[in-house]
């Protein structure tokens, strides 16, 4: 089995970014600019966010956090994304999820400018998406196909199985997997809550994405000998044995799947680290007009 490692991965990408903006900066141009809001204080989110903004700044690219109160209006909201949609000197910026519950996640999606929808998740981004037009891709999905083309697995003709049908990840990586591209051209199954026969489809899969959010609930005896399986499951467990009190598990039972598949991403280490990325790799493309030329 040969592990798929999402954290040098990321780091090579990391490197080349970092040239390109030093370059950009070199020739006496703005630094890409990448703007995070946070509404609330969950520890979580806040993690994510200080994350991105950590890397970015890392990399040279300009980058900020709005933090807004947790009972800020949606009204409120609405207006900071206008204000971030019209400054020029905003290239990206993505609203950070979960919002709290009194404000509609679907409305604050559909207000963001497709132009500057460096998460992806806006309708027009997503319907490019589908129809092969240039698109912004959600963060996980482009590092998972990222992750395919960096380690040259095959995928056309392949039967590929996708674990999950969230917004954010199964029903991109569905539409991605089969689109005519390289990776790409593969045959997809998208399975969910109410799939029958999970297992039997799991079985057929020469490639398995695990995306349903269910801990460590992949498990040798559904995986096809030489499978190609990505985890995007992260989730926590209690451990005594790390400093932090805690390990991190994914969707797939590492220890037993891995004596089995060709390719695999392990947790953490595998498509969690590739995201960031992702997220910074869209921020240049927006400074550059590569979507959405003027
Ligand atoms: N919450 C969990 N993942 C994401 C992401 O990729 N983008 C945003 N905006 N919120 C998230």
């Amino acid at each position: 089995m040969q592990l798929i490692d999402g954290k040098a991965t990321a780091n090579k990408i990391k490197e080349e970014l970092k040239k390109e903006v030093a370059a950009i900066i070199d020739s006496e141009e703005r630094a890409p600019h990448l703007v995070a809001v946070l509404v609330g204080n969950d520890p979580a989110s806040d993690t994510y966010v200080s994350s991105k903004e950590k890397n970015a700044k890392k990399l040279g690219f300009t980058s900020s956090v709005y933090r807004l109160e947790s009972d800020t209006s949606e009204e409120e909201l609405l207006k900071t994304v206008d204000f971030l949609n019209k400054d020029p000197e905003v290239d990206g910026f993505i609203v950070q999820l979960p919002l709290p519950e009194h404000i509609d996640s679907d409305k604050v999606i559909q207000s963001v400018d497709p132009k500057k929808d460096v998460d992806g998740f806006h309708p027009v981004n997503l319907g490019r998406m589908m129809t092969g037009l240039p698109a912004y891709l959600p963060a996980t999905p482009n590092g998972i196909m990222e992750l395919l083309k960096r380690y040259e697995i095959e995928t056309e003709g392949k039967h590929c199985v996708v674990l999950g049908r969230s917004n954010i990840v199964g029903t991109p990586m569905n539409i991605l997997m089969s689109r005519k591209t390289n990776p790409g051209n593969a045959t997809v199954t998208m399975c969910h809550s109410r799939t029958k026969n999970l297992e039997e489809h799991i079985k057929s899969a020469d490639i398995i994405i695990a995306a349903m959010g269910k801990k460590e609930f992949v498990t040798a005896d559904m995986v096809k000998e030489g499978a190609v399986v990505i985890d995007v499951g992260i989730h926590r467990e209690k451990s005594d044995k790390t400093k932090s009190g805690y390990k991190l598990k994914g969707d797939v039972a590492f220890d037993e799947v891995s004596k089995k598949a060709s390719f695999m991403t392990p947790v953490p280490g595998g498509v969690g680290p590739m995201t960031i990325v992702s997220l910074l790799m869209n921020t240049l493309k927006a400074y550059k007009k590569e979507i959405y030329p003027e």
